[in-house]
């Protein structure tokens, strides 16, 4: 696996990588990999297909009170995951290629950004979908994998590459959790040995509303038991809500919809969301 810097190498070697007819998949990181962001790297290895990896601490997508100076960052250790996953190529450019001196430009998408995370971390979306675009635009991919763990964020990038005719697969993977259900994430390493027992009742929750609300319960009564039990276990919640799995927006119950939420343990933020099918 090559690491490269500098847009002209990039250029250059994603060229390399579709001169025997491959597609080129782009799997988008911040790093601190894990076995949450491998499993977009195996999704993504197919016959007749690159796999470009990219690890880029995305200023732009951290509100002024949040963890941008403490993210984790492990290039060692992400370079060797990559490289034992299969990755053929990982893009690490400086923040002087993504953000030169006089940048201006900032890609924003209404309606699915408004609400959940994007109320709670203002300007959050903008930052993500302005950075993907970069991305997008760089590397020029075919295909392009996004975990469904960021729910909100995969919806984001569908409903941006649609409204700019970005002509990029977008492909959600599911969430890969812990043994006892807690979605792996880069932020888990934050809570402490009595904060990671609790975060477990985040998962638990939504398994218990989501069932619920699936064969038929009163979709707020089961919204509302899951916000007690975190309650219960010490979270203090963002949101906890049953939406539109495309629009984000009111769930209607012949759509697919999507249980979401956010809730924080100490100072750690968690998210998580499950399926609820139409009935
Ligand atoms: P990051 O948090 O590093 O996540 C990179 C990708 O890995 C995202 O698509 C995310 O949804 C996915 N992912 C993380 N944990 C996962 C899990 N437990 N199961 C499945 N997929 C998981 O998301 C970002 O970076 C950034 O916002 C980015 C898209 C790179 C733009 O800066």
């Amino acid at each position: 696996m090559q690491t490269i810097r500098q847009l002209d190498l990039l250029r250059n070697g994603i060229a390399d990588l579709r001169s025997d007819g491959s597609r080129i998949a782009l799997v988008p990181t911040m790093g601190a990999l894990h076995a949450g962001h491998i499993a977009l790297i195996e999704a993504a290895k197919r016959p007749g297909t690159r796999v470009v990896a990219s690890i880029f601490v995305n200023p732009k997508q951290f509100g002024p009170n949040e963890d941008l100076s403490r993210y984790p960052r492990k290039e060692l250790a992400d370079t060797r995951m990559l490289n034992e996953a299969g990755c053929d190529l990982l893009w690490m450019p400086p923040v002087e290629i993504m953000y030169p001196e006089g940048f201006a430009t900032n890609v924003s998408v209404a309606g699915v950004s408004d609400g959940l995370d994007g109320a709670a971390r203002p300007g959050h979306f903008d930052g993500v979908a302005t950075v993907v675009t970069k991305l997008f635009n760089q590397v020029r991919p075919d295909l392009a994998y996004f975990g469904e763990k960021d729910f909100q964020q995969l919806a984001v990038i569908r409903r941006m590459v649609a409204d700019l005719d970005m002509g990029i697969e977008i492909i959600g993977v599911p969430t890969q959790r812990e043994d006892d259900g807690l979605a792996l994430s880069s932020r888990n390493i934050y809570l402490d040995e009595a904060e990671r027992a609790k975060a477990v009742a985040l998962p638990r929750a939504l398994g218990v509303a989501a069932r619920a609300i699936q064969k038929g319960d009163d979709a707020e009564a089961a919204l509302a038991v899951a916000r007690e039990s975190l309650i219960a276990a010490g979270f203090v919640i963002d949101y906890v809500e049953l939406v539109d799995a495309e629009t984000l927006g009111r769930p209607d119950a012949g759509r697919p919809r999507r249980l979401v939420a956010a809730a924080r343990l100490g100072q750690t933020r968690l998210i998580d969301n499950l399926a609820v099918e139409p009935v």
